[in-house]
This record gives structure tokens, sequence and C-alpha cells, in this order.
């Protein structure tokens, strides 16, 4: 496995292998990598023949005051994981490689609409900071495919929507959520939690899975599963950004016929802001 910086030792080192003629799949991350990251490296495993993990913690989807100067860096502990998940390189650049012009002045890109709720609108310029680094990343790399996970559902619906919009020739792959046996959704950000609050943050999971089984049940009240859902969350000490059923195609507020859904939360637990999410399919 090697480890490189630069976009130039990055291109090298694909056009060499697009020269013997593999494929390639590209699995962007902000490092501190845990199992769920790793799951996404086997898919890419089985999905070509040559696997890039980026690591970039990417200032741009960050807003002032958000968590980008402790979010944690561990390039090191990383790198022992993917040998053992067979990567063949790292891709670690600076701040400077990636946007060599700054953060402000030059060209974005950005998913009107899907961008601007849920997440979007708690964080805003987020999506706009994703859809720009995962472009850059994959024009970077030029990958064959590139492996996200369903974990973040928003961010993959983005991506997914950028990727068909400006006809990039990139296979896009969704990966299910990896959960801890409790059911949390697995985190570079669980680390921010206390072991009291690992557990209690198990509870996220549980109010989407009583939220679905209501759903399975019949129920159509969005607006009152709504409610039941952050009532909940706030009585273990949860502060919500929101607990929302959309629908699963396009995040609109679903109507009563509409069969796949979404469930969605994003929640404050202490210093640790978590997200995860149910899709539902009614039969
Ligand atoms: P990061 O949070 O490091 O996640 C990298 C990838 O791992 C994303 O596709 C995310 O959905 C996936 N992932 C995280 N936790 C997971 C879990 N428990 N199960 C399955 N997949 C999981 O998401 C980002 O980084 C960034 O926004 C990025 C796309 C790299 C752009 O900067």
């Amino acid at each position: 496995m090697q480890t490189v910086h630069t976009i130039a030792d990055l291109r090298a080192a694909v056009a060499q292998w697009r020269s013997a003629g593999d494929r390639v799949a590209l699995v962007p991350t902000m490092g501190h990598l845990h199992e769920g990251h790793l799951r996404l490296v086997d898919r890419a495993r089985e999905l070509a023949d040559r696997v890039i993990v980026s690591i970039f913690v990417n200032p741009m989807q960050f807003a002032p005051g958000e968590d980008f100067d402790r979010y944690p860096r561990t390039l090191e502990a990383d790198s022992r994981q993917l040998i053992k998940r067979d990567t063949d390189l790292i891709f670690a650049p600076a701040v400077n490689e990636v946007y060599p012009n700054g953060l402000d002045e030059r060209t974005k890109v950005v998913v009107p609409g899907l961008s601007y709720v849920l997440c979007g609108e708690f964080r805003p310029g987020h999506f706009v900071g994703v859809a720009t680094v995962v472009t850059k990343l994959l024009n970077m790399a030029q990958p064959d495919v590139a492996v996200f996970g369903s974990k973040d559902f928003q961010q993959l619906m983005v991506i997914c929507w950028m990727v068909t919009d400006l006809c990039m020739p990139i296979e896009i792959e969704g990966v299910t959520t990896v959960r801890e046996e409790n059911g949390l959704a697995m985190s570079s950000r669980n680390a921010y939690l206390t072991e009291k609050e690992r557990d209690t943050a198990a509870r996220l999971f549980q109010t989407l899975q009583q939220t679905a089984d209501r759903l399975q049940a019949g129920e159509k009240n969005f607006p009152s599963l709504e409610s039941d859902g952050l009532e909940a969350l706030e009585s273990v000490g949860f502060e919500p950004d929101y607990f929302t059923v959309r629908r699963a195609t396009d995040l609109a507020q679903p109507k009563a016929a509409d069969r796949k859904l979404v469930i969605l939360v994003a929640a404050y637990l202490g210093n640790a802001r978590l997200i995860d999410n149910l899709e539902v399919t009614l039969s």
C-alpha cells in the first residue's frame, strides 16, 4: 500500500493501473476510520481491481464554530487498518493541495433544493462543501466507481444527483449503515461521546425503529410521528435538530400514498452531533 499526498502522485499511480487495464474504485473519507468506513473499502474491493481511500478533513463542509479543528486526525492508525483491508493507495492531501486558491473566491458545486433542507438547513453551506470536494476528489482520481455510506442518506442523494446532472462517467455505490451492537450507527464523531452517552445514543436508532413500526402498522399522521420522535429523544437528553419522515426518492414531505419513505434524524448528545436514518418501504 502506498500513501501519497499530491494530485500528481495520485494520477501517476492511477495512470499505471489504467495502462494495465485495471478498474479503479475511490472511497472518500475524512479519516478516523471505523468498521463503517472499512465496509465501504471491502465493497470497493469487490467492485474494482484497485482501491483508493482518500483521507481529507474538508474545511469547506464545516461551518464556522463547528468541529473542524477538533475533528480527529489519525492517519497512522487509519493506515494500519487499511493495509489489513487490502487498500492499494491512501490519498491524504493537505488543504493547500485541494484548495490552492483558498475556499471562497473560486468554483463551487451546488445541488440546490436538496442541499438546503434537513442537515443543509442546520449546517449552512455544508452540502456545497461536500459536493465541491467530492467533485474535486472524483476529478483528481478519475475512478470508475466511488463508494459511499447510506448512513449519510442526504449526502449520498446529493452526490447521486450531482453525478447524474454533471454527466460524470462514474458509478456511485451505496453501502448499508454499519452499527454497534446496541444499534448506534458507527461514526467518527462517536469519539466525542462519554461512556454513558454511548448507551443513551442507542436511543436514536430505537426511536427510528419505533417510528418505522408505526408506519408499517399503517399510521399516516406524519407530524404526530415526528413530534413523538422528538419528544422521545428530548426526554433522554438529546437536543434534536430534526426528526422527520420524508419521501425516500427526493426528501420531500410525503403524501399518504407514498410507499418509499425514510425517517431521518440529527440530534446533539453532549458535544456530538449524531445523524441516522431508516428506510421504510410500505407494502
Ligand atoms: P466521513 O464521515 O469520514 O464518511 C466517509 C464515508 O463513510 C461516507 O460515505 C459515509 O457515509 C460512510 N460512513 C460513515 N459511517 C458509516 C457507517 N456507520 N456505516 C456505513 N458507512 C458509513 O462523509 C464524509 O466523510 C465526507 O462528507 C466526505 C464524503 C468524505 C466528503 O468530505
